[in-house]
């Protein structure tokens, strides 16, 4: 599978868009049914026959960062529970108590063992039930088969992916460098979007908003509808550059570094993304709560480049601009879209030659539908 272009062949290929005031483009204008977003069935085969049946990014790394640590949250409206064990082998259980199926750890944190907090029956971090109080009221009771129910999981440079009906194989074919098991997790949030998980996603992904959207938080740093907009497998990357990187004009190419001169957006099919910008990567999961809801469950990091705690509070400050200028800015507009929804003004979105890894998504999500 052919990667994402290096970093010196994005930077030359945004100073031509920059001297030709041109952008990327795709082939075709795409008209998703509205219906496509309203309809239960639909969702529920979204669910189904796409989230709960891929390989999925769950959490980086970072969140795992030694023995013992666990995060445990819904994938697909399935409570997981992924943890690193003594080995430093990260495992992913379905999160429910095989006595009486009450979820055995909650939020993130570092933990030698897992106690239901019903009766107390405890986990290992391997999984295996290690202590029920009271045995004697469970005569016969076979520890070995009553041990947290495992789902199919790999680590991967810097990313934990879970595959809930293990019928796909883990081959993401070369992952681009974006994370890394060494980045420092800086803090795990979730904020809640009145909206279906696609109109969320759709936001991230095109540039041919940043002007009108953004005029006081994102644009004046960047440019209007100007973007690198790539696509490997069902995967996409959308590069936004500042203005700054036409400094870059005067850097001979092979040595240029675009860090800091632009925001790399990946989308990772279905709905994952990772954000790298300047002083902290995202790795974002828009996780369905119900068909015009979605929890964003935000993962920020350290940058794969950065060292020493300077930077952390570098990321820390960039984090907080971003989400609430530029992010609560995509946050109402996606919003607004999902109130409108129901007034049947539209019978189809369209999605035109700048929204191409919107087109991209929507492609592939119909081929997976239809596997
Ligand atoms: S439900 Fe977990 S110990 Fe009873
Ligand atoms: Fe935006």
């Amino acid at each position: 599978m052919q990667g994402f272009l290096s970093d010196p062949d994005v930077a030359a290929r945004i100073l031509d868009h920059i001297s030709g005031e041109s952008t990327d483009e795709g082939d075709v204008v795409w008209r998703e049914p509205v219906a496509n977003y309203v309809s239960p069935e639909r969702y529920q085969r979204e669910l189904d026959g796409v989230l709960r049946r891929l390989p999925v990014p769950f959490c980086p790394s970072a969140a795992l960062p030694e023995p013992g640590s666990y995060v445990a949250r819904s994938a697909a409206g399935v409570p997981l529970l992924a943890a690193r064990d003594e080995e430093g082998v990260v495992r992913v259980f379905r999160n429910s108590c095989r006595h009486r199926g009450t979820e055995v750890a909650q939020g993130a944190g570092c933990s030698k063992s897992f106690v239901c907090p019903y009766h107390a029956w405890t986990y290992r971090l391997s999984g295996a039930l290690s202590h029920v109080p009271h045995e004697r009221g469970f005569p016969n009771l076979d520890r070995s088969e009553h041990g947290l129910v495992e789902v199919a999981s790999r680590e991967e440079q810097g990313i934990v992916f879970v595959n809930q009906h293990a019928t796909d194989d883990f081959d993401w074919g070369q992952l681009p460098d974006m994370v890394g098991g060494g980045q420092r997790l800086l803090a795990i949030t979730e904020a809640p979007v009145a909206a279906n998980w696609k109109v969320a996603l759709e936001g991230f992904i095109e540039g041919y908003h940043i002007r009108a959207t953004h005029p006081e938080s994102f644009y004046p740093y960047g440019y209007d509808n100007l973007n690198l907009v790539e696509t490997v497998g069902r995967h996409s990357r959308v590069t936004y550059p500042f203005r700054r990187i036409e400094s870059l004009a005067d850097v001979a190419p092979e040595r240029r570094k675009v860090l800091g001169l632009l925001t790399y957006v990946y989308h990772l099919f279905p709905n994952v993304l990772v954000t790298v910008l300047s002083h902290h990567t995202n790795l974002v999961v828009l996780e369905p709560t119900g068909i015009a809801s979605t929890t964003f469950h935000v993962y920020t990091m350290t940058n794969r480049t950065d060292a020493g705690s300077d930077e952390d509070a570098k990321a820390r400050r960039d984090a907080e601009f971003v989400n609430d200028s530029g992010g609560a800015e995509d946050r109402a507009i996606v919003e607004s879209i999902q109130r409108s929804i129901s007034t049947g003004a539209n019978e189809a979105f369209t999605f035109g030659r700048f929204e191409k890894a919107i087109v991209h998504f929507h492609t592939q999500l119909r081929a997976v539908l239809a596997e």
